[in-house]
């Protein structure tokens, strides 16, 4: 009996110690020590051994019970310390852990402002356009009655390809496409978002630079329309005591033409770096639809009359959050950036 209770501690031992998870350990508790385990039934073989033999291998046997015990106790230890960097340890799921925190992306301030114009004038009944910002001569000026020597070419200095292909100086050429699409059909009513390109570069002029352009043609508009439009726009955008400046001013493509201001909310009027000293800014130019203009994009200039205006996006955008650089908007500094919502 007392071999064979020495055979199993050696053998037991050995198994322990090659045991590599904690399932093995639980197999050998279950082999030794369970109900049926060897150990146990070498326990209750002691009533069949001599009496005067009984004390002494019963020591052993309880002893053996408390050695494996401790040993597999021992092991399980070990193979939990080093399995705690391991897969298994690493791929288990706190499910009541707080999540990782990530970086949520934000709109540029200009597409806020942008998509903020496009709301105010969908819900005034027009509809948005898009054109080229490679544009053809033609319908960057010839079109809008800007002939090839006419000196109004000047006020937009542009960037050419070639004589005949540009990068549009101005979202007007929209106008006239949309208008050749659907004269001589009445009315048309669209704004036409959009980036243009010039020759500019100071605090509130930038070579790249966003326009809304805004086309109404029906019968009988006048510029009280325009006037009208106009002075929602600048009340809903900048709050409803917002007041506008109208001043004669030229374009070849309508006539009359203004352009139009907007009381500096940066100095409250008093004169800045942004209004130029002023108390107002240019945010946009407009007019009656030229008849030229609107002969040549198939409309019947004795039946239909229109507005137009062209708005600088990065002008608006400046006045509703003060910012007093346009070029803050283009840096691509998160610090500046991170600030609109
Ligand atoms: C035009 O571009 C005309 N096409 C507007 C127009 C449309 C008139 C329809 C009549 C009918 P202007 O060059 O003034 O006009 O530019 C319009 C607006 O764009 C300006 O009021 C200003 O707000 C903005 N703007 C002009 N140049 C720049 C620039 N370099 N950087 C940022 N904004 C500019
Ligand atoms: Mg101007």
């Amino acid at each position: 009996m007392l071999t064979r209770l020495d055979g199993l501690e050696q053998e037991a031992r050995e198994a322990a110690s090659s045991a590599g998870d904690l399932r093995e350990i639980q197999n050998l508790r279950l082999r030794y020590l369970g109900k049926k385990g060897e150990l146990t039934l070498m326990l209750r073989a002691l009533a069949q051994i001599p009496a005067a033999e009984r004390p002494m291998v019963g020591k052993r046997a309880n002893a053996l019970r408390d050695t494996l015990e401790q040993l597999f106790q021992d092991r399980e230890a070990h193979i939990k310390k080093s399995t705690a960097g391991s897969r298994w340890e690493r791929e288990r799921i706190d499910v009541t852990l707080p999540g990782y925190p990530f970086a949520l992306g934000q709109r540029h301030p200009l597409t806020i402002v942008l998509d903020e114009i496009k709301e105010i004038f969908i819900g005034l009944g027009f509809q948005v356009a898009t054109g080229p910002e490679i544009e053809s001569d033609y319908y960057n000026f010839e079109a809008l009655n800007i002939p090839e020597d006419h000196p109004a070419r000047d006020m937009q200095d542009s960037f050419y390809f070639t004589r005949r292909f540009l990068l549009r100086t101005h979202t007007s050429p929209v106008q006239v496409r949309a208008m050749e699409m659907q004269a001589p059909r009445l009315p048309l009513r669209i704004i036409a978002p959009g980036k243009v390109y010039r020759r500019d570069d100071d605090a509130t002029h930038s070579p790249m630079f966003h326009q809304v352009e805004g086309l109404a043609v029906d019968r009988g508009i006048t510029f009280a329309d325009l006037k009208g439009t106009l002075l929602l726009f600048a009340r809903e955008m900048f709050g409803p005591r917002q007041r506008i400046r109208l001043r004669p001013s030229y374009f070849p493509f309508t006539e009359p033409s203004a352009e139009v201001d907007i009381s500096c909310i940066i100095c409250a009027g008093e004169g800045c770096r942004v209004c130029s000293q002023s108390g107002w800014l240019e945010i946009l130019g407009a007019g009656l639809v030229h008849p030229r203009v609107l002969e040549v994009s198939g409309y019947d200039p004795r039946e239909a009359t229109g507005f137009a205006f062209g708005m600088g996006v990065e002008r608006i955008a400046m006045l509703k959050y003060r910012v007093d650089d346009l070029r803050l908007f283009f840096s691509g500094d998160l610090r500046f950036l991170k600030q609109f919502r």
